[in-house]
């Protein structure tokens, strides 16, 4: 017991937010414990990265959290046959894997299996290596891909046994037929199948780029594939590797629990990912579907009031919104983030609140209602105080902005210069609703 606290002690210190970090380990800790995550490693951070990786496992252990972890070892691999001469072949992007191939493969992937497993033992940690007896397969095509595995079942039995007996279970991307022949199975296919059977809370892929990139090569925070998948896909600038991480990820998650994340980071920053609203990396979710109302219904009024009134510790008068002119509400499923436009001056639409709880921050809920918001209104204005934490990135979205004492006022695709001014005078005036205090 004085253990962990001093363990969550640590976690509290490295992190900044003890509020935060109390609330994830709170929801990690609550699902049965073989179903907290599953952490695909590529082949590539064992190499690079064995240190980040353990150390951070090994913490998340410490905590009371058993992650199944299975890895995979491609760079490995090439290496190996390169060095063996043994060339290798794709098709559909699946490594063909011949006699001679398998014979690189298998002892290459015990041997990579053996070093993390050894890696976390050597930190104190309990770990079991996991090489057979999970992935039930059938050969894909024999006379085309060689010994590649197509999964066709998946026992827990071992992993189970694992984590009951405290040790994080590691897992390689091997798979036997019925006969007891070893395949080779793709790497994210194995975890695609782990993660259906599984069904854990969260699914960490571990990546050297620490998450998927922008245009500018920024990591995109998060991703609603609700809200954000058809319009990623269109982007010239999604290369094919991350087109097809987008699609396997969709399609993973579309046969999960709605609450199910997936997180895109690295091993150094898998803790700040798992523990902040923020992150360090991509989340990816479902996502929730932002509707838009001209008259809300009363629950989804009754929602949008207690989340204003909550966030601002204010208290709203009630004829507040019968006093609004020509509102339309805009509000996520989940109620945690909403948008109201009113009509202001010379018609423009003005944005009267915009509100998002800080955990939906982080899942990127505040950028969806902004997308639908922005997409709606070309032209928009609106005002916001110099304390309100989210004033720093009105700064980002608004391409004109002007201080006045306590308020920042911003507009967005109004060129007029003369129409800015009466903006910025409406919106000083702006009467929030609030009970006087
Ligand atoms: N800590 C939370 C989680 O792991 C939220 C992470 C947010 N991450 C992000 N890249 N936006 O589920």
């Amino acid at each position: 017991m004085t253990d962990i606290r001093q363990v969550v002690h640590e976690l509290l210190a490295q992190l900044g937010s003890s509020r935060e970090a109390r609330q994830y380990l709170k929801e990690f800790s609550s699902t049965n414990q073989a179903r907290f995550a599953m952490v695909k490693v590529g082949g590539g951070i064992l190499l690079d990265h064995l240190d980040e990786l353990t150390s951070a496992l090994a913490f998340l252990h410490r905590l009371g959290l058993i992650p199944v972890v299975l890895h995979g070892a491609g760079p490995q691999l090439d290496q190996a046959l390169a060095e063996a001469g043994i060339e290798t072949q794709r098709h559909d992007g699946l490594r063909v894997t011949t006699e001679a191939v398998m014979s690189v493969a298998r002892p290459l992937m015990y041997k990579e299996n053996l070093r993390l497993v050894e890696a976390l033992e050597n930190r104190g940690i309990r770990a079991r290596s996991i090489q057979h007896g999970v992935f039930q397969c059938a050969f894909l095509d024999r006379d085309r891909f060689g010994l590649v595995g197509e999964v066709e079942k998946v026992d827990l039995d071992a992993v189970e046994s694992a984590v009951r007996g405290g040790a994080v279970p590691v897992l390689t991307c091997l798979g036997e037929s019925p006969s007891g022949q070893v395949l080779n199975i793709n790497a994210d296919i194995a975890t695609r199948e782990l993660v259906w059977k599984l069904r854990p809370h969260k699914v960490i892929f571990l990546s050297p780029t620490g998450g998927l990139l922008d245009r500018q090569g920024r990591i995109i925070s998060a991703v609603s594939l609700t809200n954000d998948y058809q319009a990623l896909m269109q982007q010239p600038w999604v290369h094919s590797g991350m087109r097809l991480k987008l699609q396997q990820i969709n399609e993973m998650l579309q046969n999960l629990p709605d609450d199910t994340s997936v997180s895109i980071t690295s091993a150094a920053q898998l803790t700040r990912e798992l523990f902040t609203y923020r992150g360090a990396g991509t989340l990816v979710r479902k996502g929730e579907a932002i509707t838009v109302q001209r008259s809300p219904d009363s629950e989804t009024l009754a929602g949008v009031i207690r989340l204003v009134e909550q966030s601002f510790g204010r208290t709203l008068r009630n004829d507040w919104f019968e006093q609004l002119v020509k509102p339309l509400v805009l509000s996520s499923e989940s109620g945690r983030a909403a948008a109201i436009i009113t009509h202001g001056i010379d018609g423009l639409p003005y944005l009267d609140k915009f509100i998002v709880t800080p955990e939906a921050q982080g899942e990127g809920l505040g950028a969806a209602v902004w997308q639908v918001v922005r997409a709606r209104f070309p032209s928009l204005y609106w005002r916001s105080r110099n304390t309100n934490p989210i004033t720093p990135w009105y700064f980002q979205q608004a391409d004109s902005s002007n201080r006045c004492g306590q308020w920042v006022v911003f507009t967005l695709g109004i060129d007029d210069a003369l129409q800015r001014e009466r903006c910025m005078a409406d919106a000083l005036a702006h009467d929030s609703g609030w009970v006087a205090k």
